[in-house]
């Protein structure tokens, strides 16, 4: 069953009743202002922190979810009914309902009594506000006499303290109202320079600051007695629920259509010239006037969301493909790579499962999603690589999280989760190797934000490397510390106490050892060694080529259990995800990563490695993280054994790692396979069991219940999560096989049999790459000649083309008579969708 459906062309998913299994949403802004907004209108928005420069309120753990938005409603003042157009709070019945969700906007259009009425959400580029663009037309063939009224709830600042500090917060809520234009100031007499404010084009005949006078007495949001009533409060907050109310009275005739304009923004003001008069306590506004005059103009509203169109077509505009199947084209031409951006700014921390208070931005995870991005804006990637570097340790070590309004490590989580630092060394790599930019490796960086300790960039991955070295187990493989990739899998925890942090415990000397650190410990140094000959570095590259050798065997004689990768050694030296254990004797991690880095992938490891993946994980929703699930709690584990069978690490669908088995997949020659548990979890691909997915078709979800779980194929965590760089990396990079590369672009697709090939537009260090790739469908088998501008080439790496240029790639595929015959073949059809 589905809840609306793709326009590919208009770049939307279209909602189509409002009663989607959960909220399904999308984000406003790019830069720093940001909004969520669901196809109901919920949602909040901020300002660069959403826990520090939260705006709007949003009121998380909620059944049912998502309360609280950027309401409106709309009253025939001649019947007093009255209704939301975007269907919440009032949930009223409407005549006809779509939500649009684009890339940086959302229109949500209904119609009621013959009311039409149509809001467009967007953040223009280059402003902290968002504009509400709506849109009445009286359908009726009677005049219309309605009311429309605003509602925003503003939030106390700090998202942490307006949850809980109501002693303080319901007696410093402080706003102005001038000219219409409602100012949310709390703390602003203090030591905030910020505040918000809320206009709209038409004068108001009424407003209303203060939410209970709005509301009426034990009132709800679903029926506000302003509205009820048709007759604004005027109400001045003092204390209490500030909020931000306009009443606007219009006449329609019939056909006749209306447009209004409401805008929500942030503004700061330098410290000492804050108040008009200076001395007094009002908000000097003269910012703020210029910008709410210019968004009165339809013009200026209509050429900004133009603006931001032709900024997404862009940015999608320089890596397209056109393949035999839809799902792969919509995902990669827009949804996967609309995500990564959203990823990329926000990492996770604001999304209906990501209370915008908790994390900030991960170490692992922005490196990760920069993996999906550096293609899309390669400044802002770069500038990210040197934010992340510099929050590292002296050690190499790498704090888990920091905050991105100050950009400083986070003490509360602290630092040791040991693979933290080799992901910086992959983030810098796909940076570099997609826009020669070897300036970066170059950059001082200081450490831990120390001034004074600042060392190139360059030096920082070496560091990242022997930070691994520095800290080996007793079978030689790299120390685990806090956790891994997998911040679950605690093995140095030891947790009996309720409710004490599983990440933060941590036995001290802890000895645990991580198979998965192992295989990426081999990836990175790869990669560095690749840095290190980029830089003439020849002796250094030598001994990372050396030590990732060295740790590859290591891997093969300590982390091999006979039909795949070990996981990890506990604490006692035990051997996890092994066929010693009872419980959790596969995982996914080892698999993927160790393969990825070449572990086996010659003598037979890895394919056999792989068939277990096959057999013992792969479920028609996607391929589980372990198996047999956990069923008690594993002192000794950690909390991974927490979760109850089939949910998060604990045997859930934890799609992150799925993307890494389709590119191990490819890495052994089987692209039938490796298209095949793509489209397993391809958000698009399981539109059609929506009510079973529940989380929205258009992006990716952190997890899927596993076969495990008794709602086995429910998506859980949509949006950040690192699924989405992953997945972009597993179809573009190693399916397609369009792979930035030091000295070009590498040609290497693996492709399932039935295709023909497929075309694909790719821009690539400033010039445009038109690429065909020609195939026999029925065929298997590897590029065997590459012809550029018509010249063939040796190899299958279209050296850098001069800036400026556009040339034409054709690549042919040979069939390859050693084609797999393992019996793994049969996989190319037999995708088991739901
Ligand atoms: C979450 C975290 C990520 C971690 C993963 C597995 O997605 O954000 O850092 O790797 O869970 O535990
Ligand atoms: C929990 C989640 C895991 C996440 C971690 C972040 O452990 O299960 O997915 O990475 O929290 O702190």
């Amino acid at each position: 069953m589905q809840f609306g459906h793709f326009d590919d062309a208009a770049r939307e998913y279209v909602i189509t009743r409002p009663d989607t299994p959960l909220p399904w949403i999308n984000y406003l802004g790019n830069e720093e202002y940001f909004a969520i907004v669901s196809n109901t209108a919920g949602g909040y928005s901020f300002f660069r922190d959403p826990r520090l420069r939260r705006l709007t309120r949003y009121r998380y753990n909620n059944v049912p979810l998502d309360s609280g938005g950027r309401y409106l409603y709309v009253r025939d003042d001649d019947t007093g009914d009255f209704w939301s157009p975007s269907w919440q709070p009032t949930k009223g019945d409407l005549d006809e309902y779509t939500c649009r969700h684009g890339l940086g906007y959302t229109i949500i259009e209904s119609q009621r009594a013959g009311i039409d009425v149509e809001t467009l959400y967007f953040v223009p580029l280059g402003e902290t506000l968002e504009l509400w663009r709506t849109r009445v037309v009286n359908q009726r063939d009677t005049p219309a006499r309605l009311s429309l009224f605003s509602a925003v709830e503003f939030c106390l600042w700090d998202a942490l303290d307006d949850a809980t500090n109501f002693q303080r917060n319901f007696s410093v809520g402080e706003v102005e109202v001038e000219d219409g234009v409602v100012y949310h100031k709390s703390e602003y007499r203090e030591r905030r320079d910020h505040f918000a404010y809320f206009g709209c084009s038409e004068a108001p005949v009424g407003f209303d600051t203060q939410s209970d006078a709005f509301l009426g007495p034990y009132r709800g949001w679903d029926r506000p007695l302003a509205v009820e009533e048709g007759r604004s409060r005027d109400s001045i907050a003092h204390g209490w629920a500030p909020c931000g109310s306009h009443h606007l009275q219009l006449e329609l005739e019939p056909g006749e259509a209306r447009e209004l304009v409401f805008v929500l923004g942030y503004a700061e003001n330098p410290h000492d010239a804050k108040f008009d008069p200076p001395g007094s306590q009002t908000i000097d506004k003269s910012r703020v006037l210029p910008i709410l005059a210019r968004y009165r103009e339809p013009a200026e509203v209509e050429a900004a969301f133009v603006r931001l169109r032709d900024y997404w077509t862009d940015l999608l505009g320089g890596l397209q493909a056109t393949t035999p199947n839809e799902h792969v084209n919509r995902m990669v031409n827009v949804w996967n790579q609309y995500q990564c951006m959203v990823t990329f700014n926000l990492s996770r921390s604001a999304s209906l499962f990501e209370s915008g208070i908790g994390r900030g931005m991960g170490f692992r995870d922005s490196n990760q999603d920069l993996l999906g991005f550096v293609h899309l804006a390669p400044a802002r990637a770069r500038e990210r690589v040197l934010d992340l570097a510099a929050t590292q340790l002296p050690t190499g070590g790498a704090y888990h999280q920091y905050q991105p309004l100050t950009k400083r490590g986070n003490d509360a989580i602290g630092s040791g989760f040991n693979d933290d630092p080799l992901w910086l060394i992959l983030a810098t790599g796909a940076y570099v190797k997609e826009t020669g930019d070897v300036s970066i490796l170059q950059e001082p960086v200081p450490y831990d934000n120390e001034e004074g300790s600042e060392t190139p960039l360059y030096e920082h991955l070496q560091r990242a490397l022997q930070y691994t070295l520095d800290r080996l187990g007793p079978h030689g493989l790299p120390l685990i510390g806090h956790a891994d990739w997998n911040d679950c899998l605690n093995l140095n925890c030891f947790s009996e106490t309720p409710g004490e942090s599983f990440q933060t415990t941590y036995r001290e000397g802890g000895s645990a050892e991580s198979v998965f650190i192992g295989g990426l410990f081999v990836l990175a140094a790869d990669e560095l060694a690749a840095i290190a000959e980029r830089l003439g570095d020849d002796p250094e590259a030598a001994a990372y080529v050396a030590a990732g050798e060295l740790m590859s065997g290591t891997v093969r004689a300590q982390g091999w259990d006979g039909e795949w990768f070990r996981r990890a050694y506990d604490n006692a030296g035990e051997p996890v995800g092994s066929s010693a254990n009872d419980e959790g004797q596969i995982f996914i991690e080892p698999q993927g990563l160790c393969v990825m880095a070449g572990v086996g992938v010659d003598d037979g490891l890895a394919a056999r490695a792989l068939t277990s993946v096959r057999e013992r994980l792969a479920t028609k929703h996607g391929i589980v993280l372990v198996q047999p699930a956990y069923t008690r709690y594993h002192l000794e584990l950690g909390e991974i054994t927490s979760y109850p069978p089939g949910y998060k690490e604990n045997a859930g669908v934890f799609c992150h790692t799925n993307p890494w088995i389709v590119i191990a997949e490819t890495l052994v020659g089987n692209g039938d396979a490796a298209l095949d548990y793509y489209l397993r979890t391809n958000p698009s691909s399981r539109e059609e069991i929506s009510e079973l997915h529940r989380c929205e078709p258009y992006v990716y979800a952190q997890m899927i219940a596993g076969a495990d779980a008794p709602t086995h194929g429910e998506a859980k965590n949509s949006w950040l999560t690192g699924t989405a760089a992953w997945n972009l990396v597993a179809i573009t990079q190693w399916i397609l096989g369009i792979r930035p590369e030091h000295d070009g672009l590498r040609i290497d697709p693996c492709l399932p049999a039935d295709w023909d090939g497929f075309t694909a537009e790719r821009d690539f260090r400033g010039a445009t790459l038109h690429i065909t790739v020609h195939k026999q469908p029925g065929t298997r088998g590897r590029v065997s000649s590459l012809v550029v501008d018509g010249e063939r080439i040796a190899g299958n790496v279209v050296p850098v083309q001069p800036a400026g240029s556009v040339v034409e790639v054709v690549a042919e595929i040979e069939a390859d008579g050693a084609a797999r015959t393992d019996g793994r073949v049969e996989l190319g059809g037999a995708h088991q969708g739901p």
